[in-house]
């Protein structure tokens, strides 16, 4: 069965003075879901967001919830980040954390659990949690900040995750985030993903319906 397409705009590029129409916004343009950002200062150099915000978009809107977590300790936050409404809580294999035991504790609370890995990081580190996991997220920037260039050797990376999932008949969602426009949509679904983290690319967009539309074509084209 063929996976779904999914357009998740990144919220880390909306305006932030006024969170509560942005997410509105994106929903009225189709967008199938959130991607929100939770950064420690600490795992990356930056700080984002909180359960407040996803609280804030779970209450706005109905769509999916998908809560990537780019902090040092992701087992300490779980609970709270499922009580405020995350759907799919996204934890980096580079975190010190004891990664099984919070993915496990991930799917008692009901909800999809997924690994990120950093570009550079070998799809092989990921795979190990193959059993345990929804998605795997690629990286295709170095996280921390929005806006920054796609890393063109991660394409290769989301490959070798497909061809792993294939190879142990599992199948999981692969997510891309960083970077994204048309061009790398298309590549990036040409490899394997069918989950697409799109922060700059569609908040700048001129018509941002117009834009989830075409990157859904591009994807379902070459997927
Ligand atoms: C980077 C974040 C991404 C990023 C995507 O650390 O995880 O979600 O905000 O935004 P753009 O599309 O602007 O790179
Ligand atoms: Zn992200």
């Amino acid at each position: 069965m063929e996976r779904p397409i999914r357009i998740y705009p990144s919220l880390l590029a909306a305006d932030f003075g006024s969170l509560e129409s942005e997410v509105r916004r994106c929903v009225a343009a189709g967008a199938d879901g959130i991607h929100l950002d939770v950064m420690d200062g600490h795992f990356v150099p930056n700080l984002s967001m909180g359960q407040d915000i996803v609280r804030m978009a779970r209450h706005t809107v109905g769509v999916h919830m998908n809560v990537h977590l780019m902090v040092s300790n992701p087992h300490a936050h779980i609970e709270s980040f499922v009580s405020a409404g995350a759907d799919t809580i996204l934890i980096h294999v580079e975190a010190d954390s004891d990664l099984r035991a919070t993915l496990a504790a991930i799917h008692r609370e009901g909800i999809r659990a997924g690994i990120a890995i950093n570009p550079g990081t070998d799809a092989s580190e990921a795979l190990k949690y193959l059993d345990a996991v929804d998605e795997i997220l690629c990286m295709t920037v170095h996280p921390g900040f929005g806006g920054q260039e796609f890393i063109d050797s991660a394409v290769k990376t989301v490959s070798d995750v497909r061809l792993g999932s294939v190879e142990h008949g599992k199948r999981i969602d692969i997510g891309v985030d960083g970077g994204l426009n048309r061009d790398r949509v298309r590549d990036c679904a040409a490899a394997g993903a069918n989950i697409f983290d799109v922060g700059t690319h569609l908040f700048r967009a001129r018509d941002m319906a117009r834009e989830i539309k075409r990157l859904h074509e591009l994807a379902r084209k070459t997927s």
